[in-house]
């Protein structure tokens, strides 16, 4: 490569130039020559030397002001000149060095010097534009590694931080199964009982109808009638509540559940009735804000392949940035607070789309660009990490192959919009 280099000669003493091109030639260096400074600029207008050979002494424009004005040129700055003149005076040289060359050489000259100063400052030339370009290329990996690792750190805190409410949840879901699963196992127990005594204390009525005073007395008391049909009533709505707990607790389990290694199909309205369950609180009317109204809109869709824990993630984070929105003041005061959440099949592009809207404060076209980004966030300290969205949009298009968009309106509303691939097979 250094013997195919390009090499630009300027003297005005067309013999000079002569025996400098056919020196450098006969090694295999391809040489331009100039007969003087203004040539050799003109010429630098559309040719790109790897080394420049400069006189000093020459009409017009000496040597000197050509190495400056070279330099002065930003794509020219890095190309060594080297000046061979016949001044060979202290003052001379120091000028030369100080105008930006790299090397002197005073004439005469001896050919083999010429050579090799040329291949050597070619050289040197070639390892620092080398070593320049693997320090940008080197830059760029750190940086991208660097990014990388920030990435993977907040990921990891969004999981921790996910993983320490699914433990909690878990944990809560557990403690609330030991004595759900006493009450349930004593209700079959308790109806018949309820039945023997019901139908005892009936036979006692029918063998005795005329009981002592003081048994008659305390029916009265305790309005013996209305407790036997009472009872029965009763016991059923018991029996219900704990049926209630009892698909509470399934469902906090669900949520909780850990995510297996392998994608497994999983029912998306499960998913979404899941994780309305353990917002179901924030739902709920709060100081002047009446209860968010949540509306369903479900299609017709097929299981799908996922991790549920994380779609379940996704689904925490829009629907609770959905609650944070309506919270911070609903666009229409008149309007009452609503989410919708819609599901459907769009079979001819194969996919599966989960909308979810709001008609809470909406975002401003600043927000709008921002709100994917790692730690955006326009909630107090604490409030929020400005992470959900970021681990969202990774969710869904990163590990399930989907696309995660929105539109809002500032004053109006948001309505985010999963899409997932359709299962094929
Ligand atoms: N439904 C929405 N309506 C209005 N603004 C929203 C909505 N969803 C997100 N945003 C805006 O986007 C920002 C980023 O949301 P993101 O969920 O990433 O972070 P966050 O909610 O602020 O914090 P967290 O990490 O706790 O979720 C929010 O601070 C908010 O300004
Ligand atoms: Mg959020």
């Amino acid at each position: 490569m250094i013997n195919e280099a390009q090499i630009l000669a300027v003297d005005d003493t067309p013999a000079n130039l002569e025996v400098i091109t056919e020196m450098l030639s006969s090694v295999g260096y391809t040489v331009v020559g100039a007969i003087s400074g203004e040539r050799a600029l003109k010429r630098l207008r559309s040719y790109q030397p790897d080394l420049i050979l400069l006189d000093i002494q020459m009409p017009d424009m000496d040597g000197f002001s050509v190495c400056q004005q070279i330099k002065a040129m930003p794509e020219f700055a890095t190309v060594p000149i080297i000046f061979i003149s016949a001044l060979s005076d202290i003052g001379s040289m120091v000028r030369g060095f100080s105008v930006g060359a790299v090397d002197y050489i005073s004439k005469p000259f001896q050919e083999l010097e010429v050579l090799m100063r040329v291949k050597t400052h070619l050289q040197l030339h070639h390892l620092t534009e080398n070593l320049e370009a693997q320090v940008v290329a080197r830059t760029q990996e750190l940086e991208k590694a660097l990014a990388q690792l920030q990435q993977s750190r907040l990921q990891l805190i969004q999981q921790e931080k996910m993983s320490a409410m699914g433990n909690l949840v878990a944990g809560v879901a557990h403690d609330i199964n030991n004595p759900l699963g006493f009450l349930r196992g004593s209700t079959s127990n308790i109806k018949e009982y309820m039945g023997d005594l019901l139908t005892h204390l009936a036979l006692y009525q029918q063998h005795y109808p005329d009981a002592i005073a003081a048994i008659q007395e305390h029916a009265e008391e305790i309005d013996l009638e209305f407790i036997v049909k009472d009872l029965p009533t009763l016991f059923t709505s018991m029996n219900e509540a704990t049926a209630r707990i009892a698909s509470i607790s399934k469902n906090l389990c669900n949520f909780a559940r850990r995510d297996l290694n392998d994608k497994v199909l999983m029912d998306l309205h499960e998913g979404i009735d899941n994780t309305l369950q353990i917002l179901k609180f924030r739902l709920k009317s709060q100081g002047e804000r009446p209860p968010i109204d949540v509306v369903k809109d479900y299609g017709d869709v097929p299981m799908v392949m996922g991790f549920p824990g994380q779609i379940n993630q996704v689904l925490m984070n829009l629907l609770a940035n959905a609650i944070d929105a309506i919270d911070e003041g609903p666009s229409d005061a008149e309007a009452a607070p609503k989410i919708t959440i819609k599901t459907i099949t769009l079979a001819d592009q194969n996919l599966i789309e989960i909308v979810i809207s709001d008609n809470g404060a909406g975002m401003s076209d600043e927000v709008k660009a921002k709100a994917f980004e790692y730690l955006f966030t326009t909630k107090a300290i604490g409030q929020g990490t400005g992470l959900g969205l970021a681990i969202a949009r990774q969710i869904i298009e990163e590990n399930h192959g989907g696309h995660l968009t929105f539109k809002s309106t500032l004053g109006e509303g948001t309505e985010f919009r999963i899409q997932l691939p359709l299962q094929t097979d």
